[in-house]
């Protein structure tokens, strides 16, 4: 039971690292929730800093929903442990941020890392449905809610109920983020990118 609640505390704080404003004020001089979107997480470090600090926070931000899954699988012993639990953590940090006065991203990096390394074929489906979706409308995140709205569906075909309950908890957080992103869609003044 104590390795859980420190893993679970572990998890959190991990997660609460703001990579992007790390780096965007570290090296260059920037803070990142003064420009473009407001957003910490990777579209606006790509969007502000360009490709390399984009990367970079990615793999970052992806690693921050991974290790903790990965961490909890390496001290586990108990075959049936809800190691998504972790993930899933580490992505409510992201988004409440106990360093950013509970302010943060909108769980898209982190939230992949963490089924990347919890529900690998789940992660392909919201990946694939992600990419098509930019494809086709270039809007980032019109990708992240379609994406968390085939995370929401395809959870369900696992029969687990802990991959049904925290998919459906990440899933809705991501969406409930990206609201203001919908809104501006309508409005017509969300930004598209142009690479793809
Ligand atoms: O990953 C977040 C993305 O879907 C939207 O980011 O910065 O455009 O609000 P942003």
């Amino acid at each position: 039971m104590y390795t859980v609640i420190l893993l679970l505390i572990f998890s959190y704080l991990f997660g609460s690292i703001p990579f992007g404003l790390i780096i965007s004020k570290t090296f260059y001089k920037i803070d990142l929730r003064e420009h473009g979107s407001g957003n910490v997480g990777t579209t606006n470090t790509f969007r502000i800093l360009g490709k390399k600090a984009g990367i970079v926070v990615l793999v970052l931000d992806l690693l921050k929903g991974a290790i903790p899954v990965w961490v909890a699988l390496l001290v586990s012993t108990d075959v049936d442990f809800p190691v998504i639990i972790f993930g899933v953590v580490a992505a409510i940090g992201h988004v409440y941020s106990i360093f950013l006065k509970f302010k943060g991203g909108k769980a898209v990096a982190t939230g992949g890392g963490a089924l990347l390394a919890a529900a690998p074929i789940i992660f392909l489906v919201v990946l694939v449905t992600f990419l098509v979706t930019l494809k086709v409308s270039k809007y980032v995140s019109l990708g992240s809610v379609f994406a968390a709205i085939s995370l929401l569906i395809s959870v369900f075909f696992t029969g687990d109920p802990f991959i049904i309950g925290f998919g459906i908890i990440l899933g809705i957080m991501v969406i409930v983020k990206h609201i203001s992103n919908m809104q501006r869609i309508k409005e017509g003044t969300e930004p598209k990118i142009t690479f793809m």
